[in-house]
C-alpha cells in the first residue's frame, strides 16, 4: 500500500488504524480501546491493555525461534573491544540482572537512574528495569555532576546504575567522581547504586552504599512483569527553555506499538535483519533505534562505541557496514560532516562494500544540502532520507516513507507527515500559513501512540510548554513551512534550544550557570552557525560595575564553569564582554535578534567558532546592526 492510501486510511480512522497495529506485539492482555481522553490536551493510548516491553524486545524472539539470532553486536573501536549477544544470552543476561533489582527492592514504577557509557550493559540495565515495571531515566554519560544532580532530584531514584568509566578519544572520563560529586549535590540520594567496573578505570566503591554490578547479574531471574499499557517505561530528560530539563515521559503500550510500526513502514527494516542507529543510548534516538525498535522488530542491532572519525579513521562507518552488512543506517548529519571534512573525497567508501545497505536515514538536526549532495554523490542510488522528530515524539513525525514507498527527495525537506501526525503551519495568531510561508510547526492533537502523554510529575509545565500556544495543537518549537505539495521544511528551533553537534542544549540553562558568576551582572547565550557542529553557543555578559577582571579571565571561568556544570558536550568555548545588552525598554532581553546571528547564512560570520576572529566578527555585526553595545576591550 501506498503513502497516500496508508495516510488516507489513518485519517479516516485513526483508532482503528492503531488499534489494528497493536496487534504487531504481544499483549498479556490486548487492550478494548485505543484512545483514552483524560481533558486538557491529556490523552492515553491502550490504556486498558497489559504489556511488558521487555517480553517484546527480548523474550518473545526466543519462544519464536530466534534465540540463536545475534541480538547486539558491540563494536568498540575506541577500546577494541567486540562482541556478540544472542536473543537467549540476551534474555539470560537480562532477566538475571532484572532479578538483582528486584532482589534489592525495586519494584514496578520506582525510578531507576542509568548513567553509562555505549557498552551492552547499558541496553541490559534498560531492558531490565522495563522487565520489571520500574522507570528507566538514562543520562547521557558526556553529561557532568550537575546535570546528574537535577536528574536525580527531579526523578528521585531508587538505584542508579553506572559504569565506572567512559571512554573519549584520548582520555579515558571517570564517571564515578562525577557520580559521588552528583549525589552530594542532590537533595534526595538513591538507595544504592551498581557500578560496572571497566579495565580502563576502575572505580572505588563506597561501602554499604555501591554494589558491584557482577554481584546483580548472578541473582536468580525475574520473570516480565505485566503492566498496564499506559504505564510509564520511561523518562528522558531533555533541554527546555529553562535551566531545568524536562522530563519526557514514555508509555509502555503505545511506545512498543509505534516503533514496532515505524521500523517497517519508515525505516524498511524487516526481522532478522541488521539496523545500525550510530547515536547514543543517552538521547532519544538510542533509546527508539539502538535499543527498542530493533530489538521490539528482532532485528540486530549495532552498538558503536566511538567517533566516526579518529577511531581509528573517517572509515569506521563504512568499515562496520560492510562487517556487519548493515541494512539500514540511521545517524545525525554532523557525524557525516566531520567524515566529510576529514575524507573529503571519500577515499575511504572506495575500500569498503557497502552494497548491503538499502537506505541512509538522518536526523536530529537539519540536513543540510551540502552534505546531502555530498552523500548523494559518494553513494550512487542509495536513498539518502532526512526525518523530523523529537525526543518528545520519540518516532518520526515527518519521513520519506520509505517502508511504504519512496516519495521525491526535495533536499532540505523531511519529506511528509508520517501517518499518525497531522502537522500544521501556524502564524503568531495560530492561522494556518499559505504553501511556502513560515510559521510555528504544529501537530493537531491527538499526537499519535509513542509520543509524550505529559511530563514527569509536572503537568503544568507540560501544558505550559506544549499546548497553550494553540489550543487543540502541539508546538513543536520548531519553525518551518509546506510546499505547495505538502512537503515540510523545518527551519530550526523558534525558542532557546540549541543543537550542538545533533544534542540538544538549553542557552536558558547555561545563562543560569554563568549568570552565578560572581563578576557577572547579566548574560545572554545564543547559538552561531557552526559548520562542523551545526551550530555552537556564545555567551555575551555585562560585569558589574567596580570588576577590572582581565576578560580573557572572565571567559576562561565562565567556560570552565559550563564545562563542569553540563560538560564539554556543551562546547561553551567563547565568551565576550560587553557594555550592554540589546534590550526592550522595559529591559527584556532581546533574544530573537541575537538568535539571529545563529542564522548562518545571514550574517558573513566565520563558518567555524574554532576561528581566533570570531568574537570581533560578532562585534562587528553587532555594531553594524546596531545590536546592543560593542565589546570592552
Ligand atoms: N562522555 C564524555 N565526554 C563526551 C562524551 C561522552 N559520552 N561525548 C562527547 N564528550 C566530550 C568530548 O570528549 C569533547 O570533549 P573535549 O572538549 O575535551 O574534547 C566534547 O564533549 C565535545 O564532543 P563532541 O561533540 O563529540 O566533539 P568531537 O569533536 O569529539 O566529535 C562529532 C564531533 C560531530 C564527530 C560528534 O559530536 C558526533 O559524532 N556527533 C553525533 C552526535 C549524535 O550521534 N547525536 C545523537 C542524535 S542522532
Ligand atoms: P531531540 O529532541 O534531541 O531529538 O532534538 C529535536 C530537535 O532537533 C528538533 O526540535 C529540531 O530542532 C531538531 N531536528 C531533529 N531532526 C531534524 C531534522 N531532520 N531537520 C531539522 N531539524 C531537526
Amino acid at each position: 500500500m501506498g503513502y497516500k492510501e496508508v495516510y488516507g486510511r489513518w485519517q479516516a480512522d485513526p483508532e482503528a488504524f492503531w488499534m489494528e497495529a497493536a496487534q504487531a506485539i504481544d499483549w498479556d492482555k490486548a487492550p478494548t480501546k485505543a484512545l483514552t481522553e483524560r481533558g486538557a490536551g491529556l490523552y492515553e493510548w491502550f490504556a486498558d491493555g497489559k504489556v511488558n516491553t521487555c517480553w517484546n524486545a527480548v523474550d518473545r524472539h526466543v519462544e519464536n525461534g530466534r534465540g540463536d539470532q545475534v541480538a547486539i553486536i558491540y563494536d568498540s573501536p575506541i577500546t577494541g573491544r567486540k562482541a556478540e549477544i544472542t536473543y537467549a544470552q540476551l534474555k539470560e543476561r537480562v532477566s538475571r540482572f532484572a532479578g538483582g533489582l528486584a532482589a534489592r527492592g525495586i519494584e514496578k514504577g520506582d525510578r531507576v537512574i542509568i548513567y553509562m557509557p555505549m557498552v551492552p550493559e547499558a541496553l541490559i540495565a534498560m531492558l531490565a528495569v522495563t522487565r520489571i515495571g520500574a522507570i528507566h531515566s538514562v543520562v547521557f554519560g558526556g553529561f557532568a555532576a550537575h546535570e546528574l544532580a537535577v536528574r536525580i532530584d527531579d526523578s528521585r531514584p531508587k538505584a542508579i546504575l553506572a559504569a565506572s568509566a567512559g571512554i573519549e578519544p584520548g582520555r579515558v572520563v571517570p564517571y564515578k567522581p562525577l557520580l559521588d560529586n552528583a549525589i552530594a549535590q542532590a537533595k534526595t540520594p538513591p538507595e544504592f547504586c551498581v557500578i560496572l567496573q571497566r579495565d580502563e578505570k576502575p572505580a572505588d566503591m563506597i561501602e554499604g552504599r555501591d554494589v558491584d554490578w557482577a554481584d546483580l547479574e548472578a541473582a536468580e531471574p525475574a520473570a516480565c512483569l505485566p503492566v498496564e499499557g499506559n504505564h510509564p517505561a520511561y523518562i528522558l530528560y531533555t533541554s527546555g527553555t529553562t535551566g531545568k530539563p524536562k522530563g519526557i515521559v514514555r508509555d509502555n503500550g503505545g511506545h512498543a506499538v509505534a516503533l514496532r510500526y515505524s521500523m517497517e513502514k519508515i525505516y524498511g527494516a524487516k526481522p532478522g535483519e541488521v539496523y545500525w542507529a550510530a547515536s547514543d543510548v543517552g538521547w532519544v534516538v538510542g533509546h527508539s533505534y539502538i535499543v527498542y525498535a530493533p530489538l521490539i522488530t528482532g532485528c540486530t542491532t549495532i552498538l558503536f562505541e566511538g567517533k566516526p572519525v579518529r577511531t581509528p579513521d573517517a572509515g569506521t562507518f563504512w568499515r562496520i557496514i560492510e562487517e556487519y552488512k548493515v541494512s539500514v543506517f540511521f545517524t545525525a548529519p554532523t557525524a557525516f560532516r566531520a567524515i566529510k571534512k576529514e575524507d573529503p573525497r571519500a577515499e575511504f567508501l572506495k575500500k569498503y562494500d557497502v552494497s548491503s545497505l538499502k537506505a541512509l536515514f538522518l536526523a536530529g538536526e537539519r540536513l543540510d544540502p551540502p552534505t546531502y549532495h555530498w552523500l548523494k554523490d559518494n553513494l550512487g542510488k542509495l536513498p539518502v532520507i532526512d526525518h523530523w522528530w523529537q525526543t518528545e515524539s520519540g518516532w518520526p513525525i515527518v519521513a520519506n516513507p520509505f517502508g511504504m514507498e519512496l516519495k521525491e527527495v526535495r533536499p532540505g525537506s523531511a519529506t511528509l507527515p508520517v501517518p499518525g501526525y497531522d502537522v500544521q503551519i501556524l502564524n503568531a495568531r495560530g492561522e494556518q500559513q499559505e504553501a511556502n510561508e513560515e510559521g510555528s510547526v504544529v501537530v493537531k492533537l491527538p499526537l499519535p501512540p509513542g509520543c509524550l502523554p505529559t511530563l514527569w510529575q509536572d503537568p503544568d509545565r507540560f501544558q505550559g510548554s506544549y499546548m497553550r500556544a494553540f489550543p487543540g495543537y502541539y508546538l513543536s518549537g520548531d519553525g518551518g513551512y509546506k510546499d505547495q505539495d505538502g512537503y515540510v521544511f523545518i527551519m530550526g528551533r523558534i525558542d532557546d534550544v540549541i543543537n550542538v553537534a545533533g544534542h540538544r542544549l538549553s542557552t536558558g540553562e547555561m545563562e543560569e550557570i554563568i549568570g552565578a558568576h560572581p563578576a557577572v551582572a547579566e548574560c545572554s547565550v545564543f547559538g552561531i552557525h557552526d559548520e562542523l557542529r551545526g551550530q555552537v553557543p556564545v555567551g555575551l555578559v555585562v560585569l558589574k560595575d567596580g570588576v577590572d577582571t582581565d576578560n580573557e579571565i572572565i571567559e576562561k571561568e565562565l567556560v570552565e564553569m559550563v564545562r563542569n556544570a553540563i560538560g564539554a558536550v556543551a562546547y561553551f568555548r567563547r565568551a565576550a564582554v560587553v557594555k550592554r545588552l540589546p534590550k526592550t525598554r522595559s529591559g527584556k532581553i532581546l533574544r530573537h535578534i541575537l538568535r539571529k546571528l545563529a542564522d548562518g547564512t545571514r550574517y558573513d560570520l566565520p563558518s567555524t567558532i574554532d576561528d581566533p576572529n570570531i568574537l570581533q566578527e560578532i562585534k562587528d555585526v553587532m555594531a553594524e546592526q546596531q545590536i546592543g553595545d560593542a565589546f570592552q576591550n
